[in-house]
């Protein structure tokens, strides 16, 4: 009796090692876990080696290292979806994580930086007491093997994080204890304080986020599963056009079928040569709908929605259209089925591991950041059969995903500035949304766009160059000798500062559509930090003010107006391609806005999002010019006003008239 459990973890826990590990360095637990009454967490450096390039700059210089984390429960009560910090700190990049999920990160190499890592287990989520299970430790313990790369730590230098954790609600951590250089480790007790919320959940609290996936597992057999994938947009000013989803099976799953969305590729020899062909030497696999380790999946078209095979689900086949709650919240959710295969050890009715490194992206829209999926409780609906009863779930996992600013020269959207008192136009960036496919013996990817006459917006970038050079004549502007590149975005938004009067000002907007395929249920949202509060009206477009959003003016097109067609030809051969346009005129009041600036900034947007995208923005203002007119009319509406869509005609002049 005089052997504790324990000592035999610890036996246990270096026989197991070395079995597995066959030649890493074992782990070997320091006796305090003798002495720890609750989770054992346990960090151990086990090598590092110098990386190309080498550099003499010591501080520079990557090594690739490996490391293990151990979280023991040493305690009398299980641990449920445990979840672990460490205090990364030397500009890590992990490259493999081996037993859990990062949760602060997505897809592999992944970048630490200084803030540390948050970890949860995967497929091992919770821990056992050895109560429960005789002391068996593969399902006490949890062990998570780390591969990556540090920088600039020298020979002899302290390659450990500066802390681990548990991070688990109602557990107290001491600070770690070092031991030797490359050892650390912490019992991490049950807080007596800690008074759990009304509602005892079992797994994670639901989180909050620009979007959410929620994976429930609806039905579970040995062999496969279905699951039910819910998209959620939470963000008013989110949103998705003909959205593409890919994640990444780790299990060797694969789609068998699917409700309400396809995947891209279909290819049975793909899945006769993968490791389920090998597993299921029975199955018609021309009936499978993919094997690919990181399928694409996209929503159903509409014509499909009451299809007996594949459609029939609310919230289903729309194209793959996601609006935010405030245009129609109805339809701010997207749902699909699919029958996920699983292959041995897995053929188990609760052995269910959701797929990682998720990802979703649509046309012209915000781009998505998402976290790894974690377990929650799990979804309730009421019965479909009228029954005053809940159904649950088998299983929930939650995805939130946050929208990102998109990367300089990344956009998909591009504004243009002018204003009254300028002759010229300051254009979009040069590159705004990329320049991939540009040849830069031909033109300039740095160069400063060049300013054109107020016409030139109305044809493609192909066709400005004549008139560029032409106003660059009349202006006196140099010319540099190569020429900067194209914006290449899809859509742009002119910006006319219109009128600046006594009591008030306006600006005409411009919306330009550059790309074949049209936008149906546009939404634009402009910012302007001072003038905000003195917006009055938009002319032939439906305004909101979005106070809580970032002091957002929000617009839309009334219905029958809601659509921006696409780039079409010129009407006669020869001519240059017409883009889709939308006009608009924005009015303020200056009564609330004492001292506003119009022409000095405050009259300019400091932020433009077209359908959930955030535009890039010009660097500069328009320049006053020499003898400019001091009257409010523009040099936009001379071209502008012949439009193309009657509609625009007849809602447009009527209320541009005051201004003209
Ligand atoms: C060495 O590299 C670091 C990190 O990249 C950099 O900040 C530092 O300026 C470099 N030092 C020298 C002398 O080049
Ligand atoms: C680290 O944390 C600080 C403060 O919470 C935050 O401002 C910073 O953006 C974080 N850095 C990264 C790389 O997440
Ligand atoms: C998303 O943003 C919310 C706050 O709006 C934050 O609590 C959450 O951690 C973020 N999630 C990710 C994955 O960055
Ligand atoms: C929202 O979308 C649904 C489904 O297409 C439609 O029936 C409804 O009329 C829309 N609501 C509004 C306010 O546009
Ligand atoms: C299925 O897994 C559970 C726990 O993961 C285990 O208790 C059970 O014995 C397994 N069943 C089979 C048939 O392997
Ligand atoms: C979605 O994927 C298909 C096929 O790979 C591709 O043609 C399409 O452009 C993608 N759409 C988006 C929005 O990325
Ligand atoms: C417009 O540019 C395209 C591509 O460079 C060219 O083929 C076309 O002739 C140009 N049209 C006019 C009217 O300049
Ligand atoms: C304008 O939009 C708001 C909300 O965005 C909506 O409630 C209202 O009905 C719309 N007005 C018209 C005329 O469509
Ligand atoms: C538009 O022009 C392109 C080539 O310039 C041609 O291929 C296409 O068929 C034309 N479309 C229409 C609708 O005329």
């Amino acid at each position: 009796m005089r052997v504790s459990w324990k000592s035999w973890l610890l036996l246990l826990l270096f026989h197991i090692c070395n079995a597995q590990d066959d030649g890493e360095t074992p782990i070997t637990l320091p006796k305090e876990v003798d002495a720890c009454n609750g989770i054992f967490l346990q960090y151990n450096f086990d090598s590092r080696q110098k990386e190309y390039p080498r550099l003499k700059n010591a501080t520079a210089q990557p090594w690739a290292f490996k490391s293990q984390l151990t979280v023991v429960n040493t305690g009398a009560t299980e641990l449920k979806t445990w979840q672990a910090f460490i205090g990364f700190q030397h500009d890590e990049i992990l490259v493999s994580v081996d037993g859990a999920t990062i949760l602060n990160g997505d897809s592999f190499p992944m970048k630490v930086g200084k803030n540390g890592t948050h970890l949860t287990g995967y497929p091992q989520a919770d821990l056992r007491t050895a109560i429960d299970t005789a002391g068996d430790l593969t399902q006490m313990a949890a062990k998570v093997k780390i591969k990556g790369t540090m920088f600039g730590v020298k020979l002899g230098g302290n390659v450990m994080p500066s802390n681990i954790k548990l991070e688990n609600e109602g557990f107290k951590c001491p600070k770690a204890t070092t031991k030797g250089r490359q050892s650390m480790h912490v019992c991490c007790t049950k807080d007596p304080k800690f008074k759990p919320k009304k509602k005892l959940l079992k797994f994670f609290p639901r989180r909050k986020a620009d979007l959410s996936f929620t994976y429930d597992i609806i039905q579970s057999f040995k062999g496969n599963y279905i699951a039910q994938v819910t998209i959620d947009n939470h963000h008013p000013l989110g949103r998705l056009d003909h959205w593409n989803l890919t994640f990444e099976w780790m299990r060797n799953e694969f789609i068998y079928d699917m409700r309400g969305a396809f995947t891209r590729k279909k290819d049975p020899s793909e899945c006769l040569y993968s490791a389920a062909g090998g597993y299921y030497q029975d199955m018609d696999f021309s009936k499978v709908m993919n094997c690919q380790k990181k399928p694409i999946i996209s929503d159903l078209p509409s014509t499909m929605k009451d299809d007996d095979h594949v459609g029939k689900l609310p919230f289903c086949c729309r194209d793959g259209q996601i609006l935010s709650k405030i245009m129609n919240a109805t339809k701010a959710k997207s749902v699909f089925q699919m029958n996920v295969f699983k292959l041995p050890p897995d053929l188990n009715r609760t052995a269910i591991n959701p797929p990682q490194n998720w990802n979703i992206k649509g046309v012209v829209n915000p781009h998505y950041k998402c976290s790894q999926p974690i377990r929650v409780d799990p979804t309730e609906t009421p019965d479909p059969s009228g029954v005053e009863a809940t159904i649950s779930a088998i299983a929930s996992y939650q995805v939130t995903c946050n929208i990102t600013k998109p990367k300089p020269k990344m956009a998909k959207c591009c504004v243009s500035f002018s204003a009254y008192y300028a002759d010229s136009v300051v254009p979009c960036n040069t590159c705004a949304c990329g320049c991939e496919d540009e040849d830069t013996r031909k033109c300039d990817k740095d160069a400063r766009a060049l300013p054109l006459p107020a016409e030139a917006l109305l044809v493609p970038f192909a066709n400005r160059t004549i008139k560029a050079k032409a106003w660059a004549k009349i202006k006196h502007i140099d010319l540099p000798k190569k020429l900067p590149c194209p914006d290449n975005c899809p859509m742009s938004v002119n910006w006319h500062l219109d009128s600046d009067y006594k009591t008030g000002w306006s600006a005409r907007i411009t919306m330009f559509n550059w790309q074949r395929r049209p936008f149906e249920d546009w939404f634009l949202a402009v910012q302007l930090k001072k003038a905000f509060v003195g917006y009055e009206n938009v002319y032939s477009f439906n305004g909101t003010k979005l106070g809580k959003v970032d002091r957002m003016i929000f617009m839309k097109g009334f219905p029958g107006l809601n659509y921006l067609i696409g780039l079409t030809n010129g009407s006669k051969p020869g001519e240059p391609p017409v883009p889709g346009k939308q006009q608009s005129v924005i009015s303020f009041l200056k009564k609330n806005t004492p001292g506003i600036r119009v022409a000095g900034g405050d009259g300019f947007p400091t932020k433009v999002i077209f359908n959930g995208e955030e535009c890039a923005l010009p660097r500069r203002l328009p320049r006053r010019s020499v003898g400019s007119r001091q009257s409010p009319v523009g040099l936009l509406p001379a071209v502008i006003i012949v439009f193309s869509t009657f509609i625009l005609i007849n809602f447009f002049l009527p209320s541009m008239a005051p201004f003209l």
